[in-house]
């Protein structure tokens, strides 16, 4: 299921069934206001390494812990859960796509898995700190360290299609992690002077995975930031706060706050590597004002009710009950997740997946402004 092999995006040639729908279409991405989708100028093959939590877990989870995840994740694009939390898609496969790699791998998928266009070591839950506990970046990043020495090895041995040190070097390693250290940091009831006290030892991990593959020879970094923690509809119902946290949206304006300052000390850190390490390219990614704009401007965007998750139970406002997650007996799916933002009251939806990966690929949230397959232009 993970390996399924990914159509291109924005190269298809199919054309529309009837002028009809072509005009709808048309007329739909307007309304949608979707950046024109850049076509992939790939010549080498696309090999990406990912690490990170939810947000790109493409089915870590459950080959790592055999944890379940239950329908009705995955019912609108594979038709069956394949370990993502989500009814599809996760950003993730969509930039895969984009480069016609296939979806990712988990690292830890003993079956089926093909790891040609390189491993997800991103896995549900993780967080930079405490170190070494699973699954927390500086586990990933020796799993990953085992996943290079093992493949050079077989390839000496003789095995075929291994990735070669070549496609190390100029393959493209993600990051995106952070919102568990500031989400377990408030739910251990931290103030938000505490909360953002941790801040520089979570960078600074993240600063330690980034050195690490550059020592090994990766030069290609993709870093996304933090999404606003206090839009998530599980943050706004589990959080016991005083009407006035609230901001003009209805987020919770100090998860907000904690996750804008995470996400400044990481883009100075994506500043300061670059200047360290001149011979790379570091792009940050600003994935909280993408999102941040998705739920203010929902509407726009063809959605409503931004602040309730699809998949959950309680109803309005929100939809989540901690006893009750998406999945488990006694949860309920709304009838089309594409009118929602949020899936289960944490992660998006495929829909919503769908514009924040052409967004990121648009560039305009980029810094350097860098195409996504700037990796494997060659
Ligand atoms: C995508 O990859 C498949 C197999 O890896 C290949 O057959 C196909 O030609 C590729 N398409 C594009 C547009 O690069
Ligand atoms: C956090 O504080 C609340 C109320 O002050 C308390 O009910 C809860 O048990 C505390 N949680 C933890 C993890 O200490
Ligand atoms: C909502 O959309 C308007 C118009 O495009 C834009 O100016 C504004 O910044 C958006 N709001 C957010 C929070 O991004």
């Amino acid at each position: 299921m993970a390996s399924l092999p990914a159509p291109p995006l924005g190269s298809s040639s199919s054309p529309f069934a009837s002028p009809l729908t072509a005009v709808l279409c048309i007329f739909l991405s307007l309304l949608l206001l979707l950046p024109r989708p850049v076509l992939s100028q790939c010549k080498n093959v696309p090999v990406i390494f990912n690490f990170g939590d939810s947000n790109s877990d493409t089915g870590g989870l459950v080959a790592g812990l055999g944890f379940p995840v239950n329908p009705p994740n995955g019912r609108s694009f594979f038709g069956s859960s394949t370990g993502r939390l989500s009814d599809g898609r996760l950003v993730i496969d969509f930039l895969c796509q984009s480069v016609n790699a296939s979806f990712l791998s988990p690292y830890m998928e003993s079956l089926g898995s093909t790891f040609r266009n390189g491993a997800n070591f991103a896995v549900v839950g993780s967080s930079t700190l405490p170190k070494f506990k699973p699954f927390a970046l500086n586990v990933q990043v020796m799993q990953f360290l085992r996943f290079k020495a093992r493949s050079l090895q077989l390839a000496a041995a003789g095995f075929g299609n291994m990735i070669s040190d070549e496609e190390f070097r100029n393959a493209l390693y993600m990051i995106d992690i952070g919102q568990n250290d500031l989400a377990d940091s408030f739910s251990k009831n931290l103030s938000y002077v505490q909360v953002i006290k941790r801040i520089p030892s979570v960078t600074m991990e993240i600063k330690n995975a980034v050195k690490a593959m550059y020592d090994q020879g990766g030069r290609k970094f993709w870093v996304h930031n933090t999404g606003p923690l206090g839009c998530l509809p599980q943050k706004l119902s589990i959080v016991r706060r005083s009407p006035n946290d609230l901001d003009p949206v209805g987020c919770l304006s100090s998860y907000n706050a904690a996750a804008r300052v995470f996400n400044e000390a990481l883009r100075r850190l994506c500043v300061e590597m670059s200047s360290e390490m001149k011979d790379a390219t570091i792009v940050h990614v600003d994935i909280y004002s993408i999102k941040y704009d998705l739920i203010a401007n929902s509407t726009k965007y063809g959605f409503s009710s931004p602040l309730m998750a699809c998949c959950g139970y309680g109803g309005p406002p929100y939809n989540y009950n901690i006893k009750v997650p998406c999945g488990q007996t006694g949860s309920q799916a709304c009838i089309k997740g594409s009118e929602f933002v949020s899936w289960d009251g944490i992660h998006y939806t495929e829909a919503a997946n769908t514009i924040i990966a052409s967004k990121i690929r648009s560039m305009a949230y980029s810094t350097p402004h860098t195409p996504f397959d700037f990796f494997c232009r060659g």
